[in-house]
């Protein structure tokens, strides 16, 4: 505070010289400005570095992205639209962000083919609500962070499961994701992984634990052969075409899908158009959790949760267009590609809420 507050003394000295010799140059007011930022970014995101050449090069890549958001967000049409700004990765060049948070999807090949497809929407799916949001109804945890350990599939997982428990039981509560991580036979744990797969994971094994139980370590760790079953699903869909499919299950529960991330390194709120990422299916990049879905000023947008921490997007959650006309299997950044949620009878969610 003492440190930030002298600094801000001496940067407001150092511009009335400049001033006071006639003619600032507009470079060096620009500096400034940018190293008070810099400092003020730190503090919030309590970042140190361990020495003056590393905090020299990550002042860089701050500048960099600083500029870059400036640009982008003077360039807005709407108030509506994403903007950009300061989030936790603002000291990353967007190689180094895309190399530690991102990872292609593979989808396995006979996916498609597995005979257990969401495809038509059912007869209650007409009339839906304009605007549905499960964290209004208690069914959404913390977003939470998934630290430099590529575990957004098994936060996804856990966060379907977790919503779906709450509709079905009544009773809220965190799942493990470090159980999905290290026990996950299909998955890669911190090298990334398929959600599908960890949705099976869950159905075979009966059950996941707690995150109470099995508390997360953002690493690799070796599977507790004591984790207990708490809460369990019975099946797994996926939603094939069109988009009113994918939106009379967001009606009904929160759904796993996976996007391209590559353009939401300094994604600060707003809706998110598609610049800068891919809309084909093959190119998604990071898994996540739709929980809701609404419209503001004729636009219409997906509630996101990611696993980013709330350092990140909208307090953690990323806003994302919906109906365009480009639709399955493309979407904005792929996220019609392939949507998957969990199945619960309520004959065994009854025996897991007595658990
Ligand atoms: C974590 O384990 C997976 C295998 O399950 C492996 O592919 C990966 O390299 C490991 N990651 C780290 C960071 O050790
Ligand atoms: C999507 O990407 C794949 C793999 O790079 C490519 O083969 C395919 O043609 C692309 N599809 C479209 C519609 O661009
Ligand atoms: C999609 O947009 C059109 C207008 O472009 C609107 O009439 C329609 O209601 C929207 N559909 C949904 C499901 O929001």
């Amino acid at each position: 505070m003492m440190m930030s507050k002298l600094f801000l003394v001496l940067s407001v000295l150092v511009l009335l010289t400049c001033l006071s010799f006639g003619r600032p140059s507009e470079y060096g007011h620009e500096q400034l400005e940018e190293e008070v930022l810099f400092e003020r970014w730190q503090k919030e995101h309590g970042r140190e570095y361990g020495n003056q050449e590393e905090k020299a090069k990550r002042f860089q890549i701050f500048q960099r992205n600083l500029r870059h958001i400036n640009e982008l967000n003077a360039k807005r049409k709407s108030p509506t639209q994403h903007r950009l700004g300061l989030t936790k990765f603002a000291d990353m060049s967007p190689e180094e962000f895309h190399k530690t948070y991102l990872k292609p999807i593979q989808t396995p090949s006979n996916f498609f083919n597995s005979g257990k497809l969401y495809k038509t929407h059912d007869d209650d799916c007409q009339n839906l609500p304009h605007s549905v949001d499960w964290r209004d109804k208690g069914a959404v945890t913390q977003v939470r962070d998934q630290g430099q350990c590529k575990s957004d599939w098994a936060f996804s997982v856990s966060g379907a499961i977790e919503g779906l428990n709450k509709i079905v039981t009544g009773n809220l509560v965190t799942l493990s994701v470090q159980e999905l991580v290290d026990c996950d036979p299909a998955s890669h744990g911190c090298a990334g992984g398929f959600y599908f797969n960890a949705f099976g994971y869950v159905i075979k094994n009966g059950g996941i634990d707690t995150e109470a139980n099995y508390p997360y370590i953002a690493k690799n760790g070796t599977c507790k052969e004591n984790a207990q079953k708490v809460v369990s699903i019975d099946n797994l869909l996926v939603v094939v075409g069109p988009e009113e499919a994918l939106l009379c299950r967001v009606s009904k529960q929160p759904v796993s899908v996976s996007i391209d991330a590559t353009g939401l390194q300094l994604y600060s709120g707003g809706i998110y158009g598609g610049d800068h990422c891919s809309k084909n299916s093959t190119k998604a990049t990071l898994v996540c959790l739709i929980v809701g879905y609404g419209s503001v000023g004729g636009e219409d947008y997906w509630i996101v949760k990611n696993s980013w921490g709330k350092g990140w997007g909208d307090k953690g959650y990323l806003l994302i267009k919906r109906n365009v006309s480009d639709e399955w299997p493309h979407g904005v950044c792929a996220i019609n590609a392939a949507p998957g949620f969990p199945i619960k009878k309520a004959a065994s969610s009854r025996l897991s809420a007595a658990i």
